[in-house]
């Protein structure tokens, strides 16, 4: 035999000049949950390690995370039941403790990326991304100016990347828009292009007490046997004007993040969402599986699919990992 591949294999020192794919904590956003309040900092049962953050608490955690590395987080809100209606109008309240939070972190932190998330389900009664009317269905048209709102007021509260992750029609243009005309050029747009309609956001459901109250979201979230619809939604976000394109979840998902990775000249993101990041917690909890082993290859395996940023819960974990516990493939 002249060609024998285990020879590239031999060693830790070979091995690491054989690897093709590494992934830095740079590369990482960490969403959290946040609440209003003080000092309330409460555990997520589905989903361990993750919490409901108020802002007290948060400033000390979102400091740790960037003294390991972490600069961009994804917040999201978990609203009081009370202030939520068919319109979402809380999302753009002037007294809205999300924006407020935005504001405080930003003031903290300056160096800091903040990305929001922009779609009607913390915030409708219906539990929904969109607009229900009547019937029962989600009217897209009604929903873009609510969206488009939102994104201003999330803008104006200092996000920097606004992440839509609705999955309405014509979306990224009416957000553009309405950000360009309050004079937001610089603000980003990471869209959720390929969001599919899946069973893996459950614990995330649970965090924000948002799972739609009648029906489920297949009328506007994608089908998970389909690809090349997530080209079709590609293009549409790109010519929107996307800066960066999401797919979503990321592991069943990682033949789509390929596919924009190799369609299209904007960063692909991918997020690790909330059901991947729990059924591997919950294995390595029943000692099944040994986390700090299979964590760092499932975060792997999606940069090497293609993913150039990575939002996942288990940020900080990696970010630890890489400074104290690193060991090599
Ligand atoms: C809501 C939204 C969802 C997630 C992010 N934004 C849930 C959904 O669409 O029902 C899921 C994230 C996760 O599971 O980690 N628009």
């Amino acid at each position: 035999m002249l060609i024998r591949p285990r020879r590239n294999r031999k060693s830790a020192v070979i091995r690491a000049f054989a690897e093709e794919t590494q992934l830095g904590a740079e590369r990482l956003i960490y969403p959290l949950f946040v609440v209003d309040g003080k000092n309330i900092q409460t555990e997520v049962q589905s989903l361990p390690g993750n919490y409901r953050w108020s802002i007290d608490l948060l400033i000390p955690e979102v400091e740790k995370c960037m003294s390991l590395g972490i600069h961009s987080f994804v917040l999201f809100p978990a609203v009081n039941e009370s202030l939520k209606d068919k319109w979402a109008s809380y999302s753009f309240a002037e007294d809205n403790f999300y924006l407020d939070i935005l504001r405080k972190l930003k003031k903290e932190f300056p160096e800091i990326c903040l990305m929001t998330d922009v779609a009607m389900d913390p915030y409708n009664s219906d539990g929904h991304d969109g607009y229900v009317n009547e019937k029962g269905e989600i009217e897209n048209d009604k929903t873009l100016p609510i969206l488009s709102k939102m994104a201003v007021a999330q803008a104006q509260a200092g996000a920097d990347i606004i992440g839509p992750s609705d999955m309405m029609d014509g979306r990224v243009a009416a957000i553009r828009k309405a950000l360009d005309e309050k004079d937001f050029q610089q603000v980003s747009i990471m869209s959720y292009t390929a969001k599919y309609a899946s069973a893996f956001y459950g614990p995330f459901r649970d965090a924000l007490d948002s799972a739609p109250k009648s029906g489920d979201k297949k009328t506007y979230q994608m089908n998970p046997a389909n690809a090349m619809e997530a080209l079709r939604e590609a293009k549409l976000d790109y010519e929107e004007g996307a800066d960066i394109m999401m797919v979503k979840p990321a592991l069943p998902y990682l033949d789509i993040i390929a596919l924009l990775k190799n369609n299209f000249d904007i960063p692909i993101a991918a997020y690790n969402v909330s059901g991947e990041c729990a059924m591997l917690t919950a294995a390595c909890q029943k000692g099944w599986l040994d986390f700090n082993k299979a964590m760092p290859e499932m975060l792997v395996s999606i940069r090497r699919a293609g993913a150039d940023v990575i939002l996942t819960y288990f940020a900080k974990s990696y970010a630890e990992w890489m400074k104290y516990g690193k060991t090599n493939f």
